[in-house]
């Protein structure tokens, strides 16, 4: 028992010594943990890519940034448009800022090898994401956002299409979404439908 404990001490001094060092890893935040234990997969799906219901998005690969900040918007009230009240509202409320960041780096972590171009043909949908600028920030095939910007393409249709009327109307004006509005102008509900379509055939 003695033997024991004098064998233990010195471990113990340098626990204490490196205290701050040696716990902080082991109480660092867990997102793959955190995302079925706050009970994220009910929703969004196991993988994170297969919602509940249409109009709930998808969330793997999303990018970090744009995942933090929205997950802190929601909880702040700040985005207050769609679902986000009554549905993601009083899960996130639950969360730390720490925790809130570990699910997002989680999230941005399951984003898959990028495909070779897709050969499909051009659909009204596709030419008007190419001509109606969307391109310019959310990038090739809307996977490739400018930083902080949100990845769109394969994202759940009805989800595209409630957020994108969302910012044309001002009903979501939160984070970034003031610089996307400025250009919602040049695009008509029926054409955000046809590239909403397009959208979320993307691989
Ligand atoms: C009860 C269902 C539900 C649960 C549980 C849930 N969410 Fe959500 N989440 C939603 C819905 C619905 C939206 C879209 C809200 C809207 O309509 O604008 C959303 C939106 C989001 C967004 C913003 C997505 C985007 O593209 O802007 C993130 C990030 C997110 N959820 C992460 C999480 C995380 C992490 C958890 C677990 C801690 C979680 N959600 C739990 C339903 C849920
Ligand atoms: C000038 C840059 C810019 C342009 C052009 C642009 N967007 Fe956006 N878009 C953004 C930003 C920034 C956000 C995220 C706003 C935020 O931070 O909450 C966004 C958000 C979105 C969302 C919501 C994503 C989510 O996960 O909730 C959709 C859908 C979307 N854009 C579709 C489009 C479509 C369709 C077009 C073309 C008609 C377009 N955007 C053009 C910058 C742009």
């Amino acid at each position: 028992m003695l033997k024991s404990v004098k064998r233990q001490l010195p471990v113990m001094a340098l626990a204490a010594a490196f205290g701050v060092m040696t716990l902080a890893p082991a109480l660092a935040a867990d997102g793959k943990a955190l995302f079925t234990d706050k009970g994220c997969v009910a929703c969004h799906g196991e993988d994170a890519k297969t919602p509940l219901q249409e109009g709930f998005p998808k969330l793997a690969g999303q990018s970090a940034e744009y995942a933090l900040n929205q997950m802190m918007d929601i909880k702040s009230g700040k985005r207050t448009n769609g679902q986000t009240v009554e549905v993601m509202k009083p899960i996130v409320a639950e969360l730390t800022d720490d925790e809130m960041k570990a699910l997002a780096d989680y999230l941005f972590s399951l984003r898959e090898a990028p495909t070779a171009a897709s050969t499909a043909p051009a659909t009204p949908g596709k030419t008007l994401f190419l001509t109606k600028t969307c391109v310019a920030c959310h990038g090739k095939e809307g996977k490739k956002p400018l930083p902080g910007y949100p990845v769109i393409g394969g994202q759940d249709k009805a989800y595209i299409l409630a957020q994108t009327k969302d910012i044309k109307t001002g009903a979501r004006t939160n984070g970034k979404a003031l610089a996307m509005q400025p250009v919602m102008h040049l695009v008509s509900d029926d054409e955000i439908t046809a590239i909403a379509e397009y959208l979320s055939t993307v691989k």
